[in-house]
């Protein structure tokens, strides 16, 4: 489990754990809202199929207290910079604070991997308004490039 004691607006202590034989099928049928399906995918199952295809990504579920509410993932780039990818909060858990817990705790559980020092860098549509402002707000800044039609913003914890 990671834990950085964080907690969401409701008071829920926000946690990220490995997907499991107990809380996979949860985080598959993590859902964002309609609106959002231009940006990420329907369901975070798409995700878990994802990372059990690659050697690079590895998924978590984000959860409140004991409810599976989303999935995140990161893995590590070949010039050792971690990657965050694949949030997404289910649409009824959104807007009460666990994207920015999730973000947070991930952030600080991968800026202490390694003996620190490699930035974190992740990816969002140019459309996302509400991704932009969370990571613009947890100090994430664009790196000039662009990955598959999406803005890449990094972070040097
Ligand atoms: C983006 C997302 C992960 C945010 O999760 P959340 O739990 O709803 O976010 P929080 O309640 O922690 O809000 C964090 C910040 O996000 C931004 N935000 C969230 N909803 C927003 C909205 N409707 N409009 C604008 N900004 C918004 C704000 O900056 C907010 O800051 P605040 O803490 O000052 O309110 C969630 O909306 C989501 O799952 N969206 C669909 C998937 C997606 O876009 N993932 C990111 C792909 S890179």
């Amino acid at each position: 489990m990671i834990d950085s004691g964080l907690r969401d607006r409701a008071g829920r202590h926000v946690t990220l754990r490995p997907v499991d034989d107990q809380n996979w099928r949860g985080v598959a049928d993590v859902a964002p809202r309609d609106d959002q399906r231009t940006w990420v995918p329907a369901l975070a199952a798409r995700y878990l199929v994802l990372t059990m295809r690659s050697d690079v990504w590895t998924s978590l579920a984000v959860v409140a207290d004991e409810t599976v509410v989303g999935h995140v993932m990161w893995g590590v780039d070949d010039d050792g910079s971690r990657w965050l990818g694949g949030l997404v909060i289910d649409a009824a858990e959104q807007d009460l604070g666990v994207g920015r817990a999730a973000v947070r705790t991930l952030v600080d559980w991968l800026a202490g991997q390694d003996g620190g020092g490699h930035p974190i860098r992740l990816s969002y549509h140019p459309d996302n308004a509400p991704a932009a402002a969370l990571y613009r707000s947890l100090g994430f800044r664009p790196t000039g490039a662009m990955e598959d039609g999406e803005i890449v913003v990094e972070l040097h914890p």
